[in-house]
């Protein structure tokens, strides 16, 4: 089974590869590496003792990828993470999402459509949600207008995919709605590599910690949650990863009960930002530098996900705690330093 990934060299596609290479599918990778270095592709080879094929490739060459897809008629599935995914780059510059997400989604289906019959599996997030209503939040929670380009390019990615299943159905496709991943490969040998000051969370934690930032900003502690700050979801990044296999077994099996799905990808438990602090605290035991300040513009008081979908319908369920997720990134975070060095 030959799987094609897109974006397989960042944070979440090359946790994804290690996965499928395990389960020994054949990988082959593109990315135009605008968010990820090639390196990983020796962290990836480290790990599995395989190497995937890969192509540096940017999706927003149509031509490249048509090309791409002539060379490669056999593809029997596409896990598609590349996208740009910085919240606040998008306000700034809308179109290069637009173009970036949206752009090359369409391409990515104008080839998919001309295969026989075709398997995605589309990177959604959290975000579709906004403020939702209900906690914890079910799959059939209204969407709610997007608070950002970017989280309008995923509600708009969900939408295109929708539309072409619903005429065509030789696509298949299940859209994975991530809560927020966090976390690295526990060898420390690949993670997160965020570009200039981290706009996530867990990624300006540890680099806190490493001393590469003076201090955190605890952005708001006069939400109406536990302890003032805002709740999140966060899931470490393998069992994010092991998600997208059962996804694609579904796909492949054809096991779906329509052509399109939705699944939520969370852990189901949800975090306030000082929980995540204090976590991270007692697993390193390093003390945090952290000062609250005012609240981040577009943040949601509180988002985790409800995973009884997921749990019944893959048979998948999260298995890592917060505290081994925050370990994980930890331990990355401190290799990320060496690697550089070396
Ligand atoms: P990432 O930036 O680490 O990985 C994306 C990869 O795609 C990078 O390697 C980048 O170089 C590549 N890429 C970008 N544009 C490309 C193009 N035009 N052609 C080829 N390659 C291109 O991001 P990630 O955190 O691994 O996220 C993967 C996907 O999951 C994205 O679609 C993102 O929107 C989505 N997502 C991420 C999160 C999160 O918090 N990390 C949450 C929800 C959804
Ligand atoms: C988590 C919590 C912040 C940084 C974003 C995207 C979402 C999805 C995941 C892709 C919030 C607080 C953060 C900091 C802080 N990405 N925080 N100080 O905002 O839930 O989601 O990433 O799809 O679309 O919006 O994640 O990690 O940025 O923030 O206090 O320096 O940590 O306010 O409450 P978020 P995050």
């Amino acid at each position: 089974m030959k799987i094609l990934v897109t974006g397989g060299l960042g944070f979440i596609g090359s946790h994804v590869v290690i996965e499928l290479l395990d389960k020994d599918y054949e990988v082959v990778v593109v990315d135009n590496l605008s968010n990820s270095a090639i390196s990983v592709l020796e962290g990836i080879q480290a790990i599995s003792n395989k190497m995937p094929e890969f192509e540096k490739l940017d999706l927003r060459n149509k031509q490249a990828l048509s090309d791409f897809f002539g060379k490669h008629q056999d593809i029997n599935g596409v896990i598609h993470f590349a996208a740009s995914k910085a919240v606040g780059e998008s306000v700034e510059n809308p179109l290069l999402y637009y173009e970036n997400n949206i752009n090359t989604l369409v391409y990515l289906l104008q080839e998919l459509q001309q295969l026989p019959s075709s398997n995605l599996i589309f990177s959604s997030s959290c975000t579709v949600y906004g403020q939702a209503d209900t906690l914890p939040i079910t799959e059939t929670a209204p969407i709610k207008p997007a608070e950002s380009p970017y989280g309008n390019t995923k509600q708009i990615g969900e939408e295109i995919i929708k539309d072409v299943c619903n005429v065509d159905d030789t696509l298949n496709a299940i859209a994975l709605r991530y809560f927020n991943p966090i976390g690295a490969h526990h060898s420390g040998l690949i993670g997160e590599l965020p570009i200039g000051a981290p706009q996530n969370l867990v990624p300006y934690i540890t680099q806190t910690a490493m001393g590469i930032r003076e201090q955190l900003s605890v952005f708001g502690d006069d939400y109406p949650t536990i302890d003032g700050t805002a709740v999140r979801d966060y899931i470490h990044v393998i069992d994010l990863a092991k998600a997208h296999v059962v996804a694609l077994e579904r796909l492949i099996n054809n096991e779906m009960v329509s052509n399109y799905e939705t699944f939520n990808i969370g852990t189901g438990k949800g975090s306030s930002v000082l929980e995540v602090v204090q976590a991270f605290e007692k697993v390193t035991g390093k003390a945090l530098n952290y000062k609250i300040v005012p609240r981040r513009d577009g943040d949601v008081t509180a988002a985790y996900a409800d995973t009884t979908l997921a749990n019944s319908v893959l048979g998948w369920k999260s298995q890592f705690t917060l505290q081994q997720a925050l370990a994980s990134a930890w331990k990355w975070q401190q290799n990320i330093e060496v690697i550089k060095e070396s």
